[in-house]
């Protein structure tokens, strides 16, 4: 727009068109018909592009704002920029139309005072927006990303290698100085640039190191983050422009075979020569596997993966690195390596693309892996005023608490329990195992639900829906459900005795030569709980809160603000039943949940976002580390937590919301109100 003088009336000598980018706020005056690309990189703007403004990759869109902009002096249309030109109806020839007033960025050239939107799906570092508001969105910052060159053709007068030619072209169109190449990308160098006809795309790693080479345009870079759990494996596949999850897949970790904890794999590794290889061929192949399946299922292969990350408890960790964990057998649970560490996929015989990496999350302490870092860096407490807890619960507890400032970790031995280990009708959780429990403190009668059906067993059609599935046992969440229940209805006593006296009221309280068990389920297998199952679960509990208790101490709080099950077992605890157990302190309920599979998400936030690594790597190492075993105050957390839910620690939410009141110091009795107690009495 022209501007007179106001004086003289005449028109001002034109100055260079203002552009103006939203949502950054960024602006500058840039000549007559320069791109809306050029102008925005000039700028620092955010504005992705692979191709490098030649109208192919489509990844440039922009919007021309339309209407006075007062505030910045704009009257901006879409004719302030110039028309629609060949590149573009090509490009929408090819790939088909845009959206309603999109333009590709690269084409578009600025020939007035223009305000320019960049949708998010534009822009470089875009946020994935994750469903639960407690947590932060991922911000993309690519560790990876592509760049297509034209490179100049071989000349007999200028004589020059192909890479070199190749690193000329990436510091003239990309201004990425000094790039390297690993050999196995160099290797594929030639045909690449001849198949492309002197074009490639070449995926460059932290914009030094070229980790994938494709002739022509290559437009999807895809990553992978993995979960290497002691008993499943599982992975993500992910755009690593977009962030977007294309596909994932878990299976069963086949070292199970070695044996079904970790602490019995390790004791394989030390009876076996050569077992510690045996164990790590065996999860690097299941990695292959995965990878080869979550890749097939949107069309690309392995090879395509270029880069990788990879969370895991501390001996999942090792094994996968091909790092003996005999050390974290026994005292002092010695690491090899604590930090973050990151390497080849060729050097971890992985099939990945061939310059790929490999990024293992930091370990927090010999009991407490990379897998916690990663819930962690999901959750966040160290961005945070609040206390939060986050517990992952499995034979070995990993417990963090803190704040932004400070965050203390520890694990504690639970025991298989939780698992199901060591419980007369245990089991994983699998279809048909009990999962849920209800008891009717009048009748005494139960009713439950097991996993792979919706009905509660007194729904009508139960049985015909589980005719093939059985009633197999009961899992983790149903024993927690089982014992909390149990409670409630007096079946047990805070001490946690199967009460005997009760064998008079209910059928189902049974004589277990000189104790008492619940009967849950008839038929074949009868599924009770027994009161050395009730142990079993005591000493799971108390030694998990008495490792939180012993880091509230640390803290120096009595309370915590934010409590967090984390793992696939925390996602599937009822968190009111937990509470009653006593498996977690108090804390308002709505401030309890499950953060599903967090390491998982953490992986996938690490292979996302550059700096989330460098993030995880500093909080990591200020995390304070407490080790239980030699803590004077644990043993007697530890005592007063097996009581259920306490021995002498207060629930006034959990009363609250229960409307009950928990009796204490094992006089045998907890009760609604005192209807309850009467009734028994
Ligand atoms: S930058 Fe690739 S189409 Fe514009």
């Amino acid at each position: 727009m022209r501007t007179r003088c106001p004086r003289t009336r005449e028109y001002l000598p034109m100055t260079n068109p203002l552009v103006f980018f939203a949502p950054s706020g960024k602006r500058g005056r840039f000549p007559e018909g320069t791109s809306v690309l050029e102008a925005a990189r000039k700028l620092g703007v955010d504005l992705d592009s692979v191709c490098g403004g030649r109208g192919i990759c489509g990844r440039c869109q922009i919007e021309v704002g339309e209407g006075k902009f007062p505030k910045l002096g704009i009257v901006s249309a879409p004719d302030n920029v110039t028309e629609w030109n060949a590149v573009e109806a090509r490009y929408v020839s090819k790939r088909g139309p845009l959206q309603e007033g999109r333009r590709l960025g690269c084409q578009a050239r600025v020939c007035n005072d223009v305000v320019i939107d960049v949708p998010p799906d534009s822009q470089v570092h875009r946020q994935v927006v994750r469903k639960s508001a407690a947590i932060r969105d991922i911000a993309i910052e690519p560790v990876v990303a592509l760049h297509y060159v034209e490179v100049r053709e071989p000349d007999m007068h200028d004589p020059s290698s192909d890479f070199r030619r190749l690193q000329e072209a990436l510091e003239e169109q990309w201004q990425l100085k000094d790039v390297t190449a690993p050999l196995e990308s160099l290797r594929l160098l030639q045909k690449a640039l001849r198949d492309g006809k002197w074009s490639v795309t070449v995926a460059i790693r932290h914009k030094r190191e070229i980790v994938g080479v494709w002739p022509g345009l290559h437009e999807q870079g895809v990553g992978l983050a993995v979960d290497i759990g002691s008993t499943t494996i599982a992975a993500h596949l992910c755009d690593l422009a977009s962030g977007e999850v294309l596909a994932s897949s878990g299976i069963m970790n086949p070292q199970i075979r070695f044996g079904e904890d970790v602490m019995s794999r390790v004791s394989y590794v030390m009876m076996n020569p050569g077992g510690d290889v045996e164990l790590t061929n065996a999860v690097r192949e299941a990695i292959g596997e995965i990878a080869t399946a979550v890749t097939k299922e949107v069309g690309l292969i392995s090879n395509d993966i270029l880069e990788m990350t990879v969370v895991a408890n501390p001996i999942m960790h090792h094994l996968f690195l091909g790092l003996d964990p005999t050390e974290l057998g026994g005292a002092p649970f010695a690491l090899t390596i604590d930090g973050a560490y990151q390497t080849r996929a060729a050097h971890l015989n992985l099939p990945l693309s061939s310059g790929a990496y490999v990024y293992v999350l930091p370990c927090i302490a010999g009991h407490v892996g990379a897998d916690t870092a990663g819930v962690v860096l999901s959750e966040g407490p160290y961005l945070k005023p609040e206390v939060s807890l986050l517990v992952d619960v499995g034979t070995n507890a990993e417990i963090v608490l803190g704040n932004r400032e400070r965050l203390l970790a520890c694990s504690s031995p639970t025991g298989p329990a939780f698992e199901g280990g060591q419980i007369s009708s245990g089991q994983r959780a699998a279809p048909g195992a009990i999962e849920r429990v209800r008891i009717d403190p009048a009748t005494l009668e139960p009713r439950f639900k097991v996993i792979g059906c919706d009905l509660w067993s007194d729904e009508p059609g139960f049985a015909e829906e589980t005719a093939s599935l059985g009633v197999t046992g009961i899992c983790g969440s149903g024993i927690i459900e089982a014992i909390a229940e149990m409670l409630l209805a007096g079946l047990i006593t805070p001490d946690g005795v199967v009460d005997g006296a009760l064998a008079a009221r209910s059928p189902r309280v049974e004589e277990d030569g000189r104790t008492f068990r619940y009967l849950i389920r008839e038929g074949e297998p009868r599924i009770s709980i027994t009161q050395n199952d009730v142990r079993a679960i005591q000493l799971g509990k108390a030694a998990l809160y008495a490792g939180v208790r012993l880091l509230m101490d640390h803290y120096g709080v009595a309370t915590v603000d934010r409590i967090t099950l984390a793992g696939a077992f925390g996602s599937h605890i009822d968190v009111k039943h937990a509470m009653i157990l006593g498996l977690v302190p108090d804390c308002e309920l709505d401030k309890v949940g499950s953060a599903g599979n967090a390491a998982g998400t953490g992986a996938r936030i690490a292979l996302l976002n550059s700096s989330a690594r460098k993030e995880i790597e500093e909080v990591v190492r200020k995390i304070e580390k407490i080790e239980t075993a030699i803590e004077p105050s644990f043993q007697a957390h530890f005592v007063g937590a097996m009581a259920i839910p306490h021995k002498s620690d207060p629930f006034p939410h959990l009363e609250a919301e229960l409307g009950i009141t928990f009796k204490r110091g094992g006089d045998g009795e907890t009760g609604r109100g005192g209807r309850e107690r009467r009734r028994r009495g």
